[in-house]
């Protein structure tokens, strides 16, 4: 299917129509992981599978390291694997990953071209708890070493947990939405977008209108770069 462009998009807003995936339809079709590991890259992998820093080793599947084009433009961050991720090694492969599909089209992007998707946690919290405050702490380190080895140009940030860690905050979605961060991290300074998380999108649908107000202010920003 081919999905509208953001000028396109917001040209539907105006005349009071939401995008897509807003008025949650139209499923986008996966595209095929783009990543070629350089040493640096290979070893981080290594490093996150055999990883038995927190309790969360135990009941894994298997780690979930992120999936998509190796030089990003975009890097988004959720928070965890869930079931069906910790199955397929895969981040966002459930119904909040079509979702999130959904709201990457709408901006033009889609999974494993110019974007890579990530979580704060790369192991899934049993019974799809929250992840704690120690686990984040233990696993921080390595979606950091991943923004550097990534340098994406722009960073968006899905939800509490990704929010609150990138940010280095403990405010909430709602205050941290509607402007632009910037993330220093290296020798980079990396704009960052904060929005809802798409599970949480699935059970509020009232806030998708600032999900998208949120994710065509990253698309102002990444053209202003
Ligand atoms: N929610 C997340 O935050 N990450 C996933 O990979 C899946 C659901």
């Amino acid at each position: 299917m081919n999905s509208p462009g953001l000028w396109q998009e917001r040209a539907l807003e105006e005349m009071g129509l939401a995008p897509l995936w807003v008025r949650r339809e139209a499923a986008v079709a996966a595209t095929t992981p783009t990543v070629q590991s350089g040493e640096l890259w290979e070893a981080l992998q290594n490093e996150v599978r055999q990883c038995r820093a927190c309790g969360l080793c135990e009941s894994r599947t298997q780690t979930v390291f992120g999936v998509g084009a190796r030089n990003p433009d975009w890097l988004f961050v959720g928070e965890a694997p869930g079931a069906e991720e910790d199955a397929r090694g895969e981040p966002f492969v459930g119904q909040a990953g079509k979702l999130l599909d959904n709201m990457l089209a709408s901006i033009g992007l889609a999974r494993g071209q110019t974007v890579y998707i990530a979580n704060v946690l790369k192991c899934r919290p049993p019974g799809n708890r929250n992840p704690s405050s120690e686990e984040v702490a233990q696993c921080r380190n390595y979606l950091m070493r991943q923004i550097e080895l990534l340098e994406p140009r722009m960073i968006v940030a899905l939800g509490r947990f990704a929010a609150q860690t990138l940010t280095d905050s403990d405010s909430s979605v709602g205050k941290l939405r509607g402007r632009v961060h910037r993330l220093e991290h290296g020798a980079r300074n990396y704009p960052l977008i904060v929005t809802f998380h798409p599970s949480y999108l699935l059970r509020t649908p009232e806030d998708k209108r600032l999900a998208w107000q949120d994710l065509c202010l990253a698309r102002l920003t990444y053209a202003a770069l």
